[in-house]
C-alpha cells in the first residue's frame, strides 16, 4: 500500500484535491492510502467546508487550524504541525498542489527530513518575485521529488531552471522525475460540470440570465491591498454595470479591503441593483456561473482558467500570467488594474466570437496520470 499524505489548506487546494481523492476511490483503493492534512489557512464555511460534502473530498485526519496571519508566521506554524504529523504518519510521499503558503509549509516539514514530495502543479511560473505564489512554487519544486506539470510551458520553466526532463527512475530529491501530466482542475470541470448543470439553479437565485452578466472574481494580495488599482478596478466594474449585470463572489479578504480602502462615493455606488456581490459560492455554482457567463473578469488563476475550459474571454486583472497559452490563444487579455484598459477589453469582447478550446490542459486524466506514474516508480 503506498502512502500519500496530502496538504490542503486553501480553497483552490480544496478543490484541486477532489481529483485525485476521487482517482484513489474509484481505481486505487487497494493500492493507495491518502491521509489528508487541513492547514486550515482557509477557515470559513464558504471558503473550506462547502467543497468538502459537495466534491465528496475524505474528511482532514487533522485540522491545524492555523489561521490568518503575516506570511512568516503563518508558514512557521504549518511547518510545526506538519512536521509532527510526517514523523507520526511516517507515508511514502508528501503531496502539495499549487503555490499558496500550505504548499510552501509543506515542502519546508517534508524536505528537511528527507520525506519525498510530490509538487502537483509544478513548473507554473510568473516571473514576478514579488507575489507570495511566485516564492512558493520555485521553493517547492526545487525540494521536489516528483514534479507534476499541469502544461507545456510548465516543463519548459522547469527546463530553463536546470531540471532534467529526461531524468530516469529511481527518482530522488537530486534526480526529480519531470511529468507533463495534464491539470486536475480540468479533471474536476470535466467530472462537475454535467453535475452543476443537474443540480444548481444559482441563476434562478440570482435573477440573472444565461450570457446576460459578467463574472468577476478579485483576491489577489496586490489588487485588494492597493488603494489605487483596488479603486481604479472597482471603478471599471462601475462603468460595467451601466452595459450588463454583474456577479461578483466576494473572497473574505476583498470584502474587508474594499471597506477601508475604496472612495465613499465608489463603495455606495456599488449598491445598486445592476451589481451582485455575494459571499464565496460553492464549486458547483461557480462553474455554473462560469459556464453561463458571458466574460468573466478575474485576477484568480484557477478562475482564469475555468474561462477557458467553458471557451469564455476573460479579462486578467494582473500584468503578467503563469497561464500563458491563455493569452497566446487571444482568450484573456492581461488588463493589470488598469481602469481604460479593462473597459477597452470588456468592449472588444462583447461582441467577440465564442473561444476555440484545444486541449491544452490535458485530456481529464491527470489524476490518473499521477497515480500511475508514483505507483510505478515504487515497484
Ligand atoms: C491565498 C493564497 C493565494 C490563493 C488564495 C486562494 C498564499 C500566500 N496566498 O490567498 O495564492 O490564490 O489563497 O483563495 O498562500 N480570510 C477570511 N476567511 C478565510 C480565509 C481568509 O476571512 O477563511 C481573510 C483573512 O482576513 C486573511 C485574508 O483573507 O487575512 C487572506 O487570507 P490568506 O489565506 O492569507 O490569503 P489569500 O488572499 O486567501
Ligand atoms: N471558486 C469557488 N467559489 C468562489 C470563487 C472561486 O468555488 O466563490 C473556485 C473556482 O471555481 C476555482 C477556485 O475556486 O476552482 C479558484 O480559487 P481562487 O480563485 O481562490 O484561487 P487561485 O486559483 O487564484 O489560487
Amino acid at each position: 500500500m503506498l502512502k500519500l499524505l496530502t496538504i490542503i489548506g486553501a480553497r483552490p487546494q480544496i478543490i484541486k484535491s477532489a481529483a485525485i481523492s476521487r482517482a484513489i476511490k474509484s481505481y486505487y483503493s487497494t493500492k493507495v492510502k491518502e491521509v489528508i492534512v487541513h492547514t486550515g489557512q482557509h477557515y470559513d464555511s464558504q471558503m473550506s467546508a462547502i467543497f468538502f460534502e459537495e466534491l465528496q473530498i475524505p474528511l482532514p485526519k487533522y485540522n491545524l487550524q492555523v489561521g490568518s496571519g503575516k506570511h512568516g508566521e503563518q508558514t512557521a506554524k504549518m511547518i510545526m504541525g506538519i512536521e509532527e504529523i510526517l514523523e507520526k504518519e511516517k507515508p511514502d510521499f508528501l503531496l502539495v498542489y499549487g503555490d499558496t503558503n500550505s504548499t510552501l509549509a509543506g515542502a519546508i516539514a517534508a524536505a528537511k527530513i528527507h520525506v519525498p514530495i510530490v509538487h502537483v502543479e509544478a513548473g507554473l511560473r510568473s516571473y514576478n518575485k514579488k507575489m507570495p505564489e511566485e516564492v512558493n512554487r520555485i521553493l517547492t519544486d526545487h525540494v521536489s521529488t516528483f514534479l507534476f506539470s499541469p502544461t507545456i510551458t510548465g516543463m519548459k520553466n522547469l527546463q530553463k531552471e536546470g531540471f532534467n526532463l529526461q531524468s530516469v527512475a529511481p527518482f530522488t530529491v537530486d534526480n526529480p522525475g519531470i511529468f507533463n501530466v495534464g491539470d486536475v482542475m480540468y479533471d474536476n470541470s470535466l467530472f462537475f460540470a454535467q453535475i452543476a448543470a443537474e443540480k444548481i439553479d444559482i441563476l434562478h437565485q440570482l435573477n440573472v440570465e444565461k450570457d446576460k452578466y459578467v463574472l468577476v472574481t478579485i483576491h489577489r494580495n496586490n489588487n485588494t491591498d492597493d488603494e489605487i488599482r483596488l479603486n481604479e478596478i472597482f471603478e471599471a466594474i462601475l462603468h460595467i454595470s451601466k452595459e450588463s449585470k454583474i456577479v461578483m463572489p466576494l473572497h473574505p479578504r476583498t470584502l474587508k479591503q474594499i471597506q477601508h480602502l475604496l472612495d465613499k462615493s465608489i463603495l455606495d455606488a456599488l449598491n445598486h441593483p445592476n451589481i451582485l456581490m455575494i459571499p464565496p459560492v460553492s464549486y458547483l455554482e461557480m462553474i455554473q456561473l462560469e459556464e453561463n457567463s458571458h466574460i468573466i473578469i478575474t485576477d484568480s488563476g484557477g478562475v482564469q482558467k475555468e474561462a477557458y475550459f467553458f471557451s469564455k474571454p476573460c479579462i486578467i486583472l494582473r500584468s503578467e500570467t503563469e497561464w500563458t497559452e491563455i493569452i497566446e490563444s487571444g482568450s484573456g487579455i492581461l488588463c493589470d488594474a488598469i481602469k481604460e484598459m479593462i473597459i477597452k477589453t470588456y468592449h472588444l469582447f462583447v461582441n467577440k466570437e465564442k473561444v476555440l478550446f484545444t486541449n491544452i490542459y490535458g485530456a481529464g486524466d491527470a489524476a490518473v496520470n499521477i497515480i500511475n506514474i508514483l505507483l510505478d516508480s515504487t515497484h
